[in-house]
């Protein structure tokens, strides 16, 4: 791992390409501020991912398409401050880089310069978009791509469901993930994909696949945070491990708060001055 700013040891998209080959599993997390992105960098990510997502779970939208490149920009530059040594890369939100290769270029280079991102993500492997990454990974841009379930076509994909479940679906998924690690992508993240089709990309590509809904045969997974932490009660996919409650303990922390401002026992003594 090399180690650009200063003592801290900082993952680099090689490093995914080394953990690979050593069959070494790969751990990414989202993140879409400072104090969160610096608590999963301590707990050792090897990647932290500002998801668009951060439209579902911080702004409250629906679907990720009315994310703007300004609000990735502001989310990704607030995790950026909390993330020393994890692999920060920022998702490319809606429209941003499916028009053009040159605006993909343009909007991309801007999230690297305004962040200071180690890469950006891309959704889908249409022609459209291959040519994006091609531009993009070109110009020295790492780029993880995302194949299955992509969220910005939810629309057209008919919801949040699993993706690839025939045959057909199996065998365009494989050459979606060859084509895109031709054009250059170091990782490919897969989303709601049966395991065995997961299982088949993987072995069909040699950059790591990071699986989301994808079984256990990926090389790495990521989970969104706000849903692992327990804090997004009203998501309960079947992929989705909760390793904590922390809706619960939010609601018990302040309602506890307000019993002892009404009973007039906050702040007492050794919380005055
Ligand atoms: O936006 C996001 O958080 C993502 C992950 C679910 C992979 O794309």
């Amino acid at each position: 791992m090399s180690s650009s700013r200063g003592e801290t040891e900082r993952v680099t998209g090689r490093d995914f390409q080394t953990r690979k080959a050593r069959g070494e599993r790969l751990v990414v997390v989202t993140a879409y501020d400072a104090l969160f992105g610096k608590l999963v960098d301590e707990s050792g990510a090897d990647c932290v991912l500002v998801g668009d997502s951060v439209g579902n779970l911080l702004a409250g939208y629906e679907t990720t398409l009315p994310v703007t490149l300004e609000q990735m920009i502001y989310h990704a530059r607030s995790t950026r401050a909390g993330v020393k040594r994890a692999l920060l890369v920022v998702d490319m939100p809606f429209l941003t880089y499916q028009v053009s290769p040159q605006r993909a270029l343009l909007n991309c280079g801007r999230v690297m310069q305004e962040t200071g991102a180690d890469a950006v993500k891309l959704e889908g492997a249409k022609e459209n978009i291959l040519a994006a990454v091609r531009a993009v990974t070109g110009a020295g841009i790492p780029v993880m791509g995302h194949l299955g379930f992509t969220p910005q076509s939810a629309l057209t994909l008919g919801g949040s469901r699993v993706q690839a479940r025939d045959a057909d679906g199996a065998k365009q998924i494989v050459e979606d993930a060859k084509a895109l690690e031709a054009a250059g992508v170091f990782s490919i993240v897969l989303e709601l994909v049966p395991a065995k089709v997961a299982a088949r990309v993987t072995e069909a590509v040699s950059v790591p696949t990071i699986g989301i809904g994808a079984g256990a045969s990926c090389d790495g997974q990521v989970l969104v945070l706000h849903d692992l932490l327990g804090l997004n009660e009203g998501f309960s996919p079947k992929f989705l491990k909760r390793y904590a409650s922390m809706a619960a303990e939010v609601r018990d922390a302040v309602s506890r708060f307000g019993s002892e401002v009404r009973a007039r026992s906050y702040p007492d003594d050794d919380h005055s001055f």
